[in-house]
């Protein structure tokens, strides 16, 4: 999982250009390499993840064992209710997991609740196609097109939401506190 996302994760990250001294919390963390990659791009960083998957934290906690409890925050969660204070982080990641969350509008309304004032939230995907292939062999899974998730960040209360693109189907989304 972690090294098939590598090229969708660090394009994303990228754009969102992470910058010294933030806090970030990545949803549905997986792996962990999300968080290890953020915390290599800048200094003072510190990286919450959450995944709703026991098996995911204990690799995403291995994954950044050197960090961990230090840089690196790890726990088991579900976006649906976040279990941070309001206002906390300058910077929310979801790569390649808005597709399994229940109640999505819902699950923006923790995100924006959880970022600071002028704080991004980026949802990096790879499907693009909401009648894509995928969502018939995954179980629970409902993929969206970047302008749904567009009009959602926008209904959800973000701002200045835009939509980058990568060929073949990557799409990075980031809206604005
Ligand atoms: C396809 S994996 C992506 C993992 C990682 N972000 C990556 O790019 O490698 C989707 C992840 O979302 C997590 N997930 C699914 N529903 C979730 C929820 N409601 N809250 C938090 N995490 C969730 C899964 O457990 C899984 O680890």
């Amino acid at each position: 999982m972690n090294l098939t996302h590598a090229p969708l994760i660090n394009w994303g990250l990228k754009l969102v250009d992470v910058q010294n001294g933030w806090t970030i919390l990545d949803i549905g963390c997986g792996g962990g390499f999300t968080i290890r990659q953020m915390l290599k791009r800048s200094k003072d960083t510190t990286a919450y993840g959450i995944d709703i998957s026991a098996e995911s934290v204990a690799k995403a906690q291995k994954v950044n064992t050197d960090v961990l409890n230090k840089r690196a925050f790890i726990i088991q969660g579900s976006a649906e209710k976040l279990p941070y204070e309001d206002e906390k982080f300058d910077l929310v990641t979801a790569v390649e997991t808005v597709y399994f969350w229940p109640n999505l509008p819902g699950c923006l309304r923790e995100v924006i609740r959880v970022l600071k004032p002028g704080g991004r939230f980026a949802i990096m995907v790879e499907v693009v196609d909401s009648d894509s292939k995928w969502t018939s062999v995954v179980d629970g899974m409902t993929a969206y097109t970047p302008e749904q998730l567009k009009q959602m960040l926008d209904t959800a209360g973000f701002t200045h939401t835009e939509i980058y693109r990568k060929k073949p189907t990557y799409a990075t989304i980031i809206g604005e506190k």
